[in-house]
């Protein structure tokens, strides 16, 4: 159990943790803010206050992919997102849920797809409805720690896949499952010939064993590519 509240657990982690809360074991520790702290400039306090000054030119069209995001876009300023998508692969909530109210208000839509397939690019490509998205994350934890998702060059292409939905200065933020080291030195060799395509690109790696997962805070500059 990482915190109270039943449905809205690790299903619907936060963008950032209240740190009384944290400090009580009640709270999922691994909120977006945990996991990508230090990937930006010193200048701000949180990711927050980072992602909220990179995307400040105009209101922001979000997604997570792999989580319902409820409560991870609830927790920007408000105005700051204009609307945002949760795709994940069951949602179980009842249409009653209080949640889903505070949803409707603020333009949050979750859907259910699988976010690796054709299926499910269309779908998000619907909802997209011609524009990009300027924020992108995606967390999966443990729901991609085997299978194919750990196999070389899956992330690198799902990378690719991801980075076509992106606005021209959107940012993405990327959990890699855990993957050995040559995966990890393969991804992080693709990432760095990015820097040269007018992409910025940020990863870190967190061990564990002798696997690590990869953390990636991508930004497409002015002038990148649309594809690569
Ligand atoms: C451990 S939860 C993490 C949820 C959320 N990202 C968070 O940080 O709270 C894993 C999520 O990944 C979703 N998921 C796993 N495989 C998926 C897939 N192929 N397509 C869409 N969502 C997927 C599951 O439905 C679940 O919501």
């Amino acid at each position: 159990m990482y915190e109270t509240g039943g449905d809205w657990g690790i299903q619907d982690s936060a963008l950032i943790v209240d740190p009384s809360k944290r400090a009580s074991g009640f709270e999922h520790p691994y909120d977006s803010e945990f996991d990508f702290r230090g990937m930006y400039p010193e200048e701000f306090t949180d990711l927050k206050t980072y992602l909220e000054a990179r995307l400040a030119s105009k209101p922001v069209i979000g997604i997570e992919l792999g989580g319902r995001a409820s409560r991870l876009f609830s927790q920007f300023t408000p105005g700051f997102i204009e609307r945002s998508l949760g795709v994940l692969l069951s949602d179980n909530r009842s249409a009653s849920h209080p949640q889903q109210a505070q949803d409707a208000l603020r333009h949050h839509e979750v859907i259910t797809a699988d976010v690796f397939s054709t299926e499910g690019k269309q779908t998000i490509n619907k909802w997209l409805n011609g524009q990009k998205a300027d924020l992108i994350f995606e967390r999966m934890e443990g729901a991609i720690s085997d299978g194919p998702y750990t196999e070389p060059g899956f992330m690198t292409a799902v990378f690719t896949r991801w980075y076509r939905l992106l606005s021209e200065r959107g940012i993405m933020l990327v959990q890699s499952p855990w993957l050995d080291a040559t995966t990890l030195t393969d991804m992080e060799t693709r990432l760095d010939t990015l820097k040269e395509q007018h992409i910025d690109v940020v990863y870190k790696r967190r061990p564990l064993g002798d696997k690590a997962r990869l953390y990636t805070i991508l930004e497409k500059k002015a002038g990148a590519p649309e594809s690569f």
